[in-house]
């Protein structure tokens, strides 16, 4: 109920979109996974998925749609707060699935306009809305970058992986983005030539959010639709997005004590 007054004051939700600049770096996975440790936290999550072409958050979520992205924009004219969620599929863990179209050619109907109205009737109802994304600037992606509070660009330890994201991260500084990026080294355990810490610093930055390799357990999760967060933190890598949901949603307060506060004029 807290969060519900929370939106009814009119507070905006956060939108955190998840991209990377190469295909299977995990960009799915910890989306989907941050979306549910978020939501154990007694917020109100949703999730778009945003790979419009060929998404697969509803197998990894084993959710079952009656609606996708494609519905709501056939009814773009009449979309409000109050009829935006019935778009929207609940999974168990309370996260609301705004599924991709079941066909790839759709993917041309969502025009940046749709996008901007839906979006931005979800920051109203959610306090967290959470993007998974395509392979770096898609023209699906760029949207949903230009729009995001908080870009996590998601990487792993392979040499052309990070070559994509250091390109990525330039373009991003030049469209005047820098502030939005953080990192997700991915697989950050993983035998590699580089480790994580060359990688953080190739990037430039100093406090990526690292996520251990467990390739067995995540793809079996997965595979089987069940969020690896779903149950008990007990694996490393469940554990590690614990952790990430923690830090997102601690750095998330004060921001907006401090937005309250210059409403009121103290500084
Ligand atoms: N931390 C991890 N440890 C081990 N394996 C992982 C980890 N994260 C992701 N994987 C594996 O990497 C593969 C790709 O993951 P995922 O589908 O989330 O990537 P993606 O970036 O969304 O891919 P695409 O670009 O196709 O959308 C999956 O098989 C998954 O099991
Ligand atoms: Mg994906």
């Amino acid at each position: 109920m807290e969060t519900l007054n929370e939106n009814m004051a009119g507070k905006r939700g956060q939108m955190i979109v998840v991209g990377g600049a190469k295909g299977g770096v995990g960009k799915t996975i910890l989306s989907v996974n941050l979306s549910v440790a978020l939501a154990k936290r007694s917020v109100k999550v949703c999730i778009i998925d945003g790979d419009f072409q060929f998404g697969d958050v509803n197998l990894a979520m084993d959710i079952q749609e009656t609606f996708t992205i494609k519905d709501a924009i056939e009814a773009i004219g009449t979309l409000d707060v109050i009829n935006m969620s019935s778009y929207l599929t609940q999974h168990n863990s309370g996260v609301n699935v705004l599924v991709a179209p079941d066909r790839p050619e759709y993917a041309d109907m969502i025009t940046d306009e749709n996008l901007t109205k839906i979006t931005s009737l979800l920051l109203d109802i959610y306090d967290y809305v959470i993007v998974d994304t395509g392979v770096g600037f898609h023209e699906n992606s760029l949207p949903f970058i230009e729009r995001a509070d908080k870009l996590l660009l998601v990487t792993n330890l392979e040499m052309a992986t990070i070559k994509n994201t250091k390109r990525m991260k330039e373009t991003l500084d030049m469209l005047g983005y820098s502030n939005k990026i953080e990192y997700i080294i991915n697989r950050s355990t993983m035998e590699s030539v580089l480790n994580a810490e060359n990688v953080a610093e190739i990037l430039g930055t100093e406090n990526p959010y690292l996520v251990p390799n467990d390739f067995k357990y995540v793809s079996q999760s997965f595979n089987m639709g069940t969020p690896i967060v779903s149950g008990r933190a007990t694996n490393v890598v469940a554990k590690a997005i614990f952790k990430m949901a923690e830090q997102i949603a601690s750095k998330r307060g004060p921001q907006r004590i401090k937005q309250k506060k210059r409403l009121f004029g103290i500084r």
